[in-house]
């Protein structure tokens, strides 16, 4: 699990994937795969091969915060990046690119009905406006701080969302063997803001099926609302969410190959969010598009959590899919 703490532990929200792309990109060129980047800097890892053009998928990015005004006192107002909820901001540590460390804090009345990131602060320790911005300047981003453990089966971390899913491909692209497929890795850029990088991605690889590998929620907690996907149940083969409707091919394929090979899975139906899935369906003149994803409880905290059984599931289940004459 060492591969998959360096990749929680890095710090890139959307926008500022450098550091998170630097590792992948040395993982990945230690494999053989032929390298390329976008504009808005996803990586493109691509094997040659005769066969059917399959694209497998994972952002990159995680959610954060962007700092947006600094006041005569030294704190700093923000925005979000990406889907925060905040109810669960109050009090956590934030980690700016520079090492900085702040708490969020808020006004009085920011949880209040009309609650919104406006009425909530970081608080560096700064005594004022110039001392606060010796160390933070208004563009600047941070991430939660979200240590990494593991024990047994079990993983928490930030930012499983989702480089899960960056661990899970580059495990994949380490070990597939014979595929006759032209295989395309993609570690996409901004999805928590939008699935934009998956989208110009996508329409300069066109390919004939596409695969995006994230997390998704799970049903499996007290008084949580009902789902059909529980931690520990193995991977999840998306249906549905909120951007997407899966290529029915996709679906019954995957289903196939875990149902031949005993790979544990189950059946993903995400009423909340979307996946870069939805984006690359909706690239060119469409892509039939699918996903794999890892069961994690807690999505968007600096505590999120899975289990090491399922991530391998979802190894598994792609590699023969990689393999699989589409
Ligand atoms: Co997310
Ligand atoms: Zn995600």
């Amino acid at each position: 699990m060492e591969l998959l703490n360096k990749l929680t532990q890095t710090d890139s929200p959307s926008g500022r994937e450098k550091a998170i792309r630097d590792i992948i990109v040395s993982e990945a060129e230690k494999l053989g795969f032929e390298i390329s980047y976008d504009a808005l800097g996803s990586i493109i890892a691509h094997r040659k091969g005769a066969g059917k053009k399959l694209m497998l998928d994972a952002h990159m990015d995680e959610i954060g915060i962007i700092a947006t005004y600094i006041d005569d006192n030294g704190f700093i107002r923000f925005g979000s990046v990406g889907g925060l909820d905040i109810k669960e901001l109050l009090k956590r540590r934030v980690r700016f690119e520079n090492g900085t460390i702040g708490i969020i804090g808020s006004e009085e009345e920011a949880f209040n009905e009309k609650a919104s990131v406006s009425k909530l602060f970081i608080d560096i320790g700064a005594k004022d406006k110039e001392e606060a911005e010796k160390r933070v300047k208004t563009g600047d981003t941070a991430v939660f701080v979200g240590d990494f453990y593991c024990d047994g089966d079990i993983v928490i971390s930030k930012a499983l969302d989702n480089r899960a899913g960056c661990y899970i491909l580059l495990k994949v692209m380490e070990e597939i063997n014979d595929s006759e497929n032209d295989l395309y890795f993609v570690f996409s850029t901004q999805e928590e803001v939008g699935l934009r990088g998956a989208k110009t991605a996508a329409f300069s690889i066109m390919p004939d099926y596409a695969i995006a590998v994230d997390v998704t929620d799970t049903g499996d907690t007290p008084s949580c609302p009902v789902m059909d996907v529980k931690m520990g149940k193995g991977a999840a083969i998306k249906v549905m969410d909120r951007s997407v409707m899966c290529d029915i091919t996709t679906i019954n394929v995957l289903r196939e190959i875990a149902e031949k090979n005993n790979i544990p899975y189950q059946t993903e139906i995400m009423a909340d969010g979307g996946t870069d899935a939805g984006a690359i369906a909706l690239t060119g003149g469409g892509v039939k598009a699918g996903g794999v994803s890892v069961p994690t409880r807690y999505i968007h905290s600096p505590s999120e959590m899975a289990s090491i059984k399922d991530i391998n599931a979802c190894i598994e289940l792609l590699k023969y899919a990689c393999a699989y004459r589409w």
